[in-house]
């Protein structure tokens, strides 16, 4: 769907959606039609709350214009991403093809959060979907915006991102594995000026990564590391390394997972998938920021040569692991990867982000991420991006007593706790691969990729959550 922009509300559009503030008179809308604004509004017992909408035919000359009244609340920013959504909601299969919406007069920067909002909101999968009914497709092609553009001007980037990360997210695991999310992603940010490392298994098993390696071995498909490094800035400038989770499916490997809802498992590279879809945004908006994504991609597979309960791996940081359970898998593969970067990139800060664990839900729910940092400044930064975007979190503690949970009897470390803190007991283990003097933050996203419901900016399905989040922290903290 294409967003543009005008100065001028046109003469009569067929479709004209207007932003309401909660209770604001329905005066001057739309010439000689303030008794009806107010009768169906009042009809449809709208009210102008953020997010809500009603909507109306009124007369004009021989033909009917359809009026959107879109609830913006007091008017903060958030609500306008939310008005931006609950236009396209509306329209999107209702078989109009082009809207105008009138944002005249209003902030630059709320009109770009609609516009974004709006365009969000836009994005499906139905690549598989052969017999889609007629009706069931999208037919909004256009939003034409009445308003100042100057805050939107590259903003479209996070959209794309967006799209990126909710496309890996949805397809499906017999699609999308290590070497084919690889494939998918550097076709995606193609021409960008992208640096790609891409490391295979033999590659990956000389510089000693078995934690990872371990993972993948009970797996037919092999495994990948894709760094995708962008750099904006000079070369003094720190670095921000980005490092993703991403598990194309998660049977559990020989600790096999029970087989209700196993299938949502495909969506276990979610982290690896924000990770690409921020690269994407930055490198499309030419972010003034040193950044790099790291994905580390693998399948978790119980077969004859699956690793097994008990087995004992060597991380490349060189500390040892006791498998205590396979499908405590996430953390196996993000320690090599987060050494791996260190190694060969010596960034100042690190940003994890991984489905990592079912406890995460037990704690938050569907509604904010749960984070974790060994830093305070680092950790603050975060929390704000995330309440500007809407990719909201929450702070958990670390501390020496719950790294103690995971000591092993027979190795360094053991890659499971006790039954509880089952989260903060994830993070102590990735937090044992950090080194000395480098901020980090691991963001447990695996409530947050998979909506079982429509959201303000995303209909049911992949979110597409991580995105919005890292490339705000990026603009915020780590460019200029
Ligand atoms: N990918 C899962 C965590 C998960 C569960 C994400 C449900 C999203 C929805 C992870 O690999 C896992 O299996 N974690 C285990 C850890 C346990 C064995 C310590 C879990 O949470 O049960
Ligand atoms: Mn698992
Ligand atoms: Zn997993």
């Amino acid at each position: 769907m294409q967003i543009a922009f005008t100065t001028q509300r046109p003469a009569s559009p067929a479709v004209i959606a207007l932003p309401v503030r909660k209770d604001a008179a329905l005066t001057g809308l739309v010439d000689g039609a303030d008794a009806l604004l107010a009768g169906a509004a009042a009809g449809q017992r709208f009210t102008g709350e953020a997010g809500t909408a009603a909507e109306l035919f009124v007369a004009s000359g021989d033909t009917t214009q359809r009026v959107l009244l879109l609830g913006v609340g007091t008017g903060d920013d958030a609500a306008f991403e939310r008005a931006g959504g609950a236009l396209t909601a509306r329209l999107l299969t209702s078989g109009v093809t082009e809207a105008v919406a009138d944002l005249s007069g209003i902030d630059a920067l709320y009109v770009a959060r609609f516009a974004a909002g709006a365009a969000q909101r836009a994005w499906r999968f139905d690549e598989y979907r052969t017999k889609l009914p007629e009706k069931q497709k999208p037919t909004l092609a256009k939003v034409t915006i009445v308003g100042d553009d100057a805050e939107w001007t590259g903003r479209d980037a996070v959209t794309r991102g967006l799209g990126l990360a909710r496309t890996l997210a949805t397809l499906p695991p017999n699609i999308l594995y290590p070497e084919t999310f690889v494939e998918r992603v550097l076709a995606a940010v193609d021409g960008l000026g992208l640096e790609v490392t891409v490391l295979d298994e033999g590659q990956m098993a000389e510089l000693g990564m078995g934690a990872l390696l371990g993972v993948s071995q009970g797996s037919r498909r092999e495994a990948r590391v894709l760094a995708l490094r962008w750099s904006g800035a000079g070369d003094d400038a720190p670095l921000t390394a980005l490092v993703g989770k991403g598990v194309t499916f998660d049977t559990g490997g020989i600790s096999i997972k029970p087989a209700a809802g196993m299938e949502d498992m495909k969506w276990d590279m979610g982290g690896a998938a924000a990770v690409a879809g921020a690269m994407l945004s930055l490198a499309t908006r030419k972010a003034g920021a040193n950044v790099i994504g790291v994905m580390g991609l693998v399948e978790n597979m119980p077969d004859g040569d699956a690793q097994r309960p008990g087995d004992v791996v060597t991380s490349m940081s060189g500390q040892t692991i006791e498998v205590i359970n396979t499908d405590a898998e996430g953390r196996l593969v993000l320690c090599d990867c987060i050494t791996w970067v260190q190694n060969t990139h010596k960034p100042a800060r690190i940003v994890d982000l991984a489905t990592l664990t079912g406890a995460m839900i037990v704690s938050l729910g569907n509604e904010y991420g749960g984070l974790f940092a060994n830093d305070d400044t680092l950790a603050d930064q975060l929390l704000e991006a995330g309440r500007a975007t809407g990719d909201k979190l929450w702070r958990f503690p670390l501390a020496d007593a719950y790294d103690r949970l995971i000591d092993s009897p027979i190795a360094d470390m053991k890659n499971v706790g006790p039954r509880g803190a089952g989260s903060i007991t994830a993070a102590q283990f990735l937090q044992r691969y950090v080194d000395d003097g480098v901020a980090w933050a691991h963001l447990d996203i695996a409530g947050m990729v998979w909506s079982e419901k429509d959201g303000a900016t995303w209909g049911k399905g992949a979110t597409g959550y991580g995105v919005r989040v890292l490339d705000r922290f990026v603009a915020d903290v780590c460019e200029g």
